[in-house]
């Protein structure tokens, strides 16, 4: 969900007042509870976009927070140990970090069809893939509770909006309408990158359920469907007017109830319910434990796959009705999202739930969140500051046994997208908007590596300073790895902090090497760095890193075990403290899909996924150049990546490509990189 209005349980009074002083009902603008006019496919609500001056290429540029006074300590230690202590997080995953994408949007975000994906889309999973080995996405959102799936489409169109509901449900989306086509799309997406995918169930009518989406995802998908939501934001829907206004945690699960009955009535269509369905994806005006008071745990325990919850700290719907009364001013939040407190008075009210449960042996997700509700807040959630924010709001929810967070990726009128594709009708002269939530989720993959066996520790060093907060990582129960964050901006260096860490009785270090996510302030919005690479400026990006590699190594003191490790203010650093991770290996991309190919009529490249999927992963998938679509022909040329290495060893040619057509294709590339400046 990315406009509807209340969250984070302090606004939702301001939000009331609002609602009030429009007169509810009568004038309210059904932009309020829409799915916003998503990648410009604007639906009468002009109020929001317009393509250039759009929010996800806002310009606005906050000033950084004052210097802390006291400043926090700029030198202090801290002794490890080198195995997990106690009070150290479940298991972990590379996948932790994952994406939530609104439904309506994923013929912008994702592909066309099965066989017309966004190569964009593919290299940014690609990236976290080769971190963190798999990637987690979500496709849901206000838009999932009216989607309905048809057999076809005109046009052989793979979704369309259905004709604007009644007035009198004039606060509920307007109906979705898609094809089977989606779930292949998913499909040929998963057989590329390791993408598994969470759906949902609508569920505006539970008189009439379509429950077609569980039967054609799970014989499409097979295992790359890790579950179906039952009902987003089931504690809004009675402000939401898809229910009764007294609608409440029993009422929900009730219906949740109706879907399970219904799916295991016909085991035909529907043959494994089990450990496939997930709840309660409530916001923040119930309370969890209302729901597991009803024993919703118990009665469902066999269908449950997954715990959830959504949640997003503040709420920026104020500026889709222009209302200056209740507007806030994102100078004045800023710096409530520069320190670590934002991210642990988040977690305090789930930390009951992520200890039920593990009791249930259940996983609990954060499966949609951001910075603030309604896009987020120009010059915060498109700063280098929201970066260090989400990075350490996703490791402290991983510290608080959740098991996953899905930032939210709404349009061009949301700030704090972590990728925005370009507006339809400029796809062929521009590309896509990487923003920092994405470096975000680049650099949580690393944090927690390929294992699926890490254990994070809120370290609370340096006398749990809220601006230079740090984990431990254990990985397969051995110290590995240490997240340092100085959320300061202080251009003259004096914040920048020096942590002595020592390993007492650990395996003796000679030296470590250090990754940093660096820009020059936290309010920058562009020039962010990791590890020294990019993802470019907006509108621009291809989703693939581009720069030379920057791996720090720092040498160790050998009698003391100690080593100095320095934190620029603002940045983060990873530390690595064994030699052996491959993180940090010269190239840690392991493959990426190239967009150099454009033509003039195709805004998004295809990929052929047989071709891709057949070649060999260890050759690397930027050998396999795309073609238009129109030819499907395959060529090998040399990594054309700024930056990237050049041909080493030889190539091999794929799928009968002559040299001919080498050769004229990187004729192609030379007069297309002229033309479109690649
Ligand atoms: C996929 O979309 C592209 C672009 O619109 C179109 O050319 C192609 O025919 C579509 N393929 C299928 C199988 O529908
Ligand atoms: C990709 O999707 C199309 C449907 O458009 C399907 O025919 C094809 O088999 C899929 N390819 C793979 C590799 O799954
Ligand atoms: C945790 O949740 C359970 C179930 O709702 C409840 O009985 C218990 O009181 C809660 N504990 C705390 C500390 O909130
Ligand atoms: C997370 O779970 C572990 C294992 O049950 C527990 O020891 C730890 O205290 C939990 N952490 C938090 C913050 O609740
Ligand atoms: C794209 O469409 C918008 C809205 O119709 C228009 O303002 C803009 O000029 C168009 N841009 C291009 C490059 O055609
Ligand atoms: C980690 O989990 C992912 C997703 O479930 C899976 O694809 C991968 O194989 C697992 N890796 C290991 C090393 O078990």
């Amino acid at each position: 969900m990315a406009v509807r209005a209340i969250q984070g349980g302090c606004l939702s009074s301001i939000f009331l007042i609002l609602l009030l002083g429009l007169g509810l009902g009568t004038h309210a603008s059904i932009t309020v509870y829409s799915p916003q006019p998503f990648m410009g496919t604007a639906t009468g609500t002009a109020n929001v976009v317009t393509y250039t001056n759009a929010a996800a290429y806002d310009s606005t540029t906050l000033n950084p927070p004052a210097i802390p006074d006291p400043r926090p300590p700029t030198a202090f230690a801290i002794q490890l140990s080198s195995s997990p202590v106690p009070g150290v997080s479940i298991p972990q995953a590379g996948h932790f970090y994952g994406f939530s994408l609104e439904f309506s949007v994923i013929n912008q975000v994702l592909g066309l069809n099965g066989s017309f994906l966004q190569v964009p889309f593919l290299n940014l999973m690609s990236n976290l893939q080769a971190r963190g080995g798999s990637v987690r996405v979500r496709i849901g959102g206000n838009s999932q509770e009216t989607a309905t799936l048809v057999q076809s489409l005109p046009d052989e169109r793979m979704m369309e909006k259905g004709a604007p509901l009644p007035s009198d449900t004039m606060l509920s989306t307007p109906p979705l309408l898609y094809t089977p086509e989606v779930l292949y799309m998913l499909a040929n997406i998963s057989s590329l990158v390791n993408v598994q995918w969470y759906l949902g169930i609508p569920m505006n009518d539970t008189q009439h359920l379509r429950l077609d989406i569980v039967e054609v995802a799970e014989s499409i998908l097979g295992d790359r469907l890790i579950g179906f939501q039952v009902a987003n934001e089931p504690d809004q829907y009675g402000l939401d007017h898809l229910r009764p206004i007294t609608y409440n945690a029993s009422d929900y699960v009730h219906d949740f109830g109706l879907v399970d009955a219904a799916l295991r009535a016909d085991p035909a269509k529907f043959p494994s319910v089990n450990k496939k369905l997930i709840g309660p994806s409530i916001s923040s005006h119930w309370k969890l434990e209302d729901v597991w008071d009803t024993g919703f745990l118990d009665t469902y325990s066999t269908s449950l796959g997954t715990l959830s919850a959504e949640y997003y700290p503040l709420n920026n719907c104020a500026r889709l009705f222009n209302n200056s009364h209740i507007s806030v001013n994102p100078q004045d939040v800023f710096s409530s999202y520069l320190n670590h407190t934002s991210a642990t008075s988040i977690v305090q009210r789930y930390l009951n739930s992520t200890a039920i449960a593990q009791r249930y042996n259940l996983p609990f997700v954060m499966l949609e969140t951001n910075s603030a509700t309604c896009g987020g807040f120009p010059g915060v959630s498109d700063s280098f500051g929201s970066a260090l924010w989400a990075l350490d709001y996703g490791l402290q929810l991983a510290y608080s046994n959740f098991s996953g967070a899905l930032t939210h990726v709404g349009g061009l009128s949301s700030y704090y997208n972590a990728f925005t594709p370009p507006p339809t009708n400029q796809s062929m002269f521009k590309s896509w908007t990487v923003g920092p939530i994405y470096y975000s989720a680049l650099v949580a993959a690393e944090v927690f590596g390929k294992s699926n066996q890490s254990q994070i520790l809120d370290l609370q060093m340096n006398e749990d300073n809220i601006y230079t907060p740090g984990y431990a990582i254990y990985d397969k129960n051995v110290l590995s790895r240490l997240a340092l964050f100085n959320f300061i901006t202080d251009s003259t260096g004096g914040s920048d902090y020096t942590v002595a860490v020592s390993v007492p009785g650990g395996s003796t270090v000679t030296q470590v090497k250090v990754k940093y996510l660096l820009a020059p302030s936290v309010s920058s919005l562009a020039n962010i760095t990791w590890a020294g690479q990019s993802l470019g400026h907006n509108l621009s990006s291809d989703g693939r890193l581009s720069g030379p590699l920057d791996i720090q190594s720092v040498p160790c003191d050998p009698s003391s075990q100690t080593c100095h490790i320095r934190v620029p203010a603002p940045g983060f650093a990873l530390v690595f403290l064994d030699d052996t991770n491959e993180n940090t290996s010269e190239d840690p991309t392991a493959m990426t899909f190239p967009t150099t190919m454009r033509t003039k009529t195709l805004s998004a490249l295809t990929v052929d996924p047989s071709v891709l999927a057949a070649s060999n992963g260890a050759l690397g998938m930027q050998e396999a150049l795309g073609s238009t679509g129109r030819g499907k022909k395959w060529w090998s040329l040399a990594d054309p990546r700024p930056g990237g290495k050049s041909q080493k060893k030889g190539r091999h040619h794929r799928n009968g490509a002559t040299r001919d057509q080498q050769g004229s294709s990187a004729l192609a590339l030379v007069a297309v990189a002229f033309l479109f400046r690649l």
